[in-house]
């Protein structure tokens, strides 16, 4: 971990809305992302119960300075799904009002899907580089699950949202997906450093985390297959 970095997983059903049945079956992750030595963090993709995400980081002398949403599925930042709604951006920014940074494609998306008020939205590119205290998080947009998902890295961390999970990869199937550029960006993040450790947006695997090298070894929507072949799989 680098110096000075504050990183923590958050499991929804476990760490926080343990008393909400869609949050238990989804196993979507949380992550609080900071500075150790100013207690000044981010949340990634806070949904289902903001308050105690927020109680959970004020507990632990954590400021909350602002949010990082790796995309606009209710899951991860509230909004309707399959009938239900749940808690995200909209509920949060009424209980503290700081920025919530997405990629520039993902803005009206967002929005829409959360009823956050496009004025809270700061609109990023790729390879924006986002600080909090003395820790330096770099934004990649890598589309394809939705336009503007992205990942961040932070110090030897990956947070991969729903474009790479360590077992397969996000859905291309869902409205704003696009399967050529998911391999594009999944090509791309099977480029970066092997000693990275891969955190995804739910926990659909045996282990919560492991290495790029683990990944690349292990996932097959990493391998080389070119991109006709990829397409045909996945369009
Ligand atoms: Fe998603």
């Amino acid at each position: 971990m680098a110096e000075g970095l504050y990183f923590r997983q958050l499991l929804a059903g476990r760490d926080f809305a343990t008393d909400d049945g869609l949050a238990t079956t989804m196993r979507n992750q949380a992550y609080v992302v900071g500075d150790a030595s100013t207690g000044e963090v981010l949340l990634v993709d806070p949904a289902y119960d903001v308050a105690g995400l927020l109680g959970w980081a004020r507990a632990k002398d954590l400021r909350v300075a602002g949010v990082v949403a790796t995309h606009y599925h209710a899951d991860h930042v509230g909004g309707e799904i399959l009938g239900e709604r749940i808690e995200g951006l909209a509920e949060l920014l009424e209980l503290a009002d700081v920025p919530v940074h997405v990629q520039k494609d993902e803005v009206a998306w967002v929005a829409e899907m959360t009823g956050a008020p496009v004025s809270s939205l700061v609109a990023h590119s790729d390879e924006d580089l986002l600080q909090v205290g003395s820790v330096m998080l770099r934004l990649l947009h890598t589309p394809g699950h939705t336009p503007g998902s992205q990942c961040v890295v932070v110090g030897d961390n990956l947070v991969t949202g729903d474009t790479l999970f360590l077992e397969g990869c996000g859905r291309t199937d869902l409205p704003g997906a696009d399967a050529e550029e998911m391999y594009t960006s999944l090509q791309r993040l099977a480029s970066l450093p092997g000693g990275l450790t891969v955190w995804p947006g739910h926990y659909y695997s045996p282990e919560p985390s492991a290495s790029m090298d683990e990944v690349r070894r292990t996932n097959p929507v990493l391998e080389r297959v070119d991109r006709a072949q990829w397409l045909r799989q996945f369009s």
